[in-house]
C-alpha cells in the first residue's frame, strides 16, 4: 500500500505572532501540494493567528508540545481541548529538544500520546538516538524501547494514524544528516516494532518521517525510502527553502 507522504516544519522556539503569519504568507503558495500533507508546527502563541492564516489552504497547524492532564493547576502549560479549540490538528511529543531541556521521559511521552488520541489530535512521536548510543552500537535498541514505551496501552487504530518522527540527535540542527541508508534502516526497524506491538496491517498505515538537517538538496532521496514517508523539518522550515522540501 502506499501512505501519504507527511511533510512537517518544526519551527521550535522561532517567530513572533506577527512574524508567523508573515512567514505563512510567504510560505503558502510555495508548499502547495496535492501529494502531501504539509503541517506547519509553530509556537503556543502563534497558533491562532496560524490557524487564521492558512485558512482556505490544506496546510494544517500542529503544536509542538501538550500537557497530558485535562486542565487545573499547572502554570504554563496547554491542554489538549486549548489545542483543539484553537484549530490544532498535529502536536510534536517527545522531541529530543524536550528530552534533554526540559527532562521529559518515555511515560511523559506515553501519557501525551494516550491524551493527544483520546481528543483526536494526531501526534507526532519523536524518537533518536545520541552520537554515543550510536558509537556504542545500541541505536535499534534505544529507538525499539521508546516507541515501545510510546506506544504502551494504545490501541492499533490509534496507532495507525499515529506519526513518529526519527531524529537522531547527531543530526538536529547540526547540518549532518543522516545518510539515506542509516535513515532507513532505523525507519524499516521501527516499522518492524509496530509490526510486532500491533500486526502488519498497522505497521504499514502508521507514518514515518526522518528528521535532522533535512534541506531541499537532500529531501528527495530520503523522502524516496520504502520507510520513510515524509520529515519532520527544523531550520529550513524557516526559509523558502520548504516550499523546494515539500515539492521534492
Ligand atoms: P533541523 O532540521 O534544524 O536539524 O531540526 C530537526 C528537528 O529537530 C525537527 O524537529
Amino acid at each position: 500500500m502506499s501512505r501519504r507522504k507527511i511533510i512537517a516544519g518544526n519551527w521550535k522556539m522561532n517567530k513572533t505572532p506577527s512574524e508567523a503569519v508573515e512567514l505563512i504568507n510567504t510560505l503558502k503558495p510555495l508548499v502547495a501540494s496535492d501529494a502531501a500533507d504539509v503541517v506547519f508546527c509553530v509556537p503556543a502563541i502563534d497558533i491562532i493567528p496560524a490557524v487564521e492564516a492558512v485558512k482556505g489552504t490544506k496546510i494544517a497547524i500542529g503544536a509542538e508540545n501538550m500537557y497530558f492532564e485535562e486542565k487545573g493547576a499547572y502554570t504554563g502549560e496547554i491542554s489538549p481541548s486549548m489545542l483543539t479549540d484553537a484549530g490544532v490538528s498535529y502536536v510534536i511529543l517527545g522531541h529530543s529538544e524536550r528530552r534533554q531541556y526540559f527532562k521529559e521521559t518515555d511515560e511523559d511521552v506515553n501519557a501525551k500520546v494516550r491524551k493527544a488520541f483520546e481528543h483526536k489530535l494526531t501526534p507526532i512521536i519523536c524518537v533518536g538516538e545520541s552520537l554515543k548510543q550510536r558509537e556504542q552500537g545500541v541505536t535499534i535498541d534505544f529507538i525499539r524501547q521508546q516507541v515501545k514505551i510510546a506506544f504502551s496501552g494504545i490501541e492499533s487504530e490509534n496507532a495507525a494514524a499515529a506519526v513518529i518522527a526519527y531524529e537522531p540527535i547527531w543530526a538536529i540542527g547540526t547540518g549532518k544528516v543522516a545518510t539515506t541508508d542509516q535513515a532507513q534502516e532505523v525507519c524499516h526497524a521501527i516499522r518492524a516494532c509496530i509490526s510486532e506491538l500491533y500486526d502488519e496491517s498497522t505497521a504499514e498505515k502508521i507514518r514515518i518521517q526522518y528528521g535532522g538537517s533535512v534541506s531541499a538538496s537532500s529531501a528527495a532521496e530520503l523522502f524516496s525510502q520504502p520507510d520513510i514517508d515524509g520529515g519532520l523539518v527544523g531550520g529550513a522550515s524557516l526559509k523558502t527553502d520548504f516550499g523546494s522540501i515539500v515539492n521534492y
